[in-house]
C-alpha cells in the first residue's frame, strides 16, 4: 500500500514539473555562438568609436538599430553587404555628417572567421 502512495506520489510530482516547464517563458533571446565571438571583435576593434546605445556618437555613429538602418543605405545591397563593406571599405559610403576616418584596414586585421562573426553580432542590432 506504501509503495503504491509512493508511486502515485512520484507521478504527481512529475507532472507537476511537466506542468511548470510548459509554463516557463521563453528565456531572453542570448546572442548564438558566432554572434557571441563577434561581440568580441566589436568590444576589441570597433567599440572605441562606435557605442551601442541610441544617439550615441563617440567618434563614428552609434551602430544601435544598425540591422535595420543598414538595407535602407544603399540600393541594392543586403543589410549583411552593406554592414562587411562599411568595415572593409569604409569610404563607399560615408554617413551624412561625418567624415570618412574610420580605420580601413580591417580586412588585414580581421580573420575571415572574426568578419562573419563580427557581421553575425551586427545583425543581432535591430
Ligand atoms: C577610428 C574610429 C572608428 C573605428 C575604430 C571604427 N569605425 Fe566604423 N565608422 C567610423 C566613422 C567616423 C563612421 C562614419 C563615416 C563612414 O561612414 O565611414 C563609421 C561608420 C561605420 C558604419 C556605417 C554606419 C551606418 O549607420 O551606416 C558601420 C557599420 C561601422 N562603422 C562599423 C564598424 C565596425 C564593425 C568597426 C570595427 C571593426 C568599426 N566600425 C570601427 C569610425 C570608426
Amino acid at each position: 500500500m506504501k509503495k503504491i502512495f509512493h508511486f502515485i506520489l512520484a507521478l504527481m510530482l512529475m507532472s507537476l514539473t511537466a506542468c511548470a516547464t510548459a509554463a516557463t517563458p521563453a528565456p531572453t533571446p542570448t546572442l548564438d555562438a558566432l554572434a557571441a565571438q563577434g561581440q568580441k571583435v566589436f568590444n576589441g576593434h570597433c567599440a572605441t568609436c562606435h557605442a551601442l546605445v541610441p544617439d550615441t556618437i563617440i567618434i563614428g555613429p552609434s551602430l544601435y538599430g544598425i540591422a535595420t538602418r543598414a538595407e535602407t543605405r544603399v540600393p541594392g545591397q543586403t543589410a549583411e553587404e552593406y554592414i562587411q563593406l562599411s568595415i572593409l571599405r569604409p569610404g563607399d559610403y560615408v554617413v551624412e555628417g561625418f567624415t570618412n576616418i574610420m580605420i580601413a584596414n580591417f580586412a588585414k586585421q580581421l580573420t575571415n572567421e572574426e568578419m562573419n562573426a563580427l557581421v553575425a553580432f551586427l545583425m543581432t542590432l535591430k
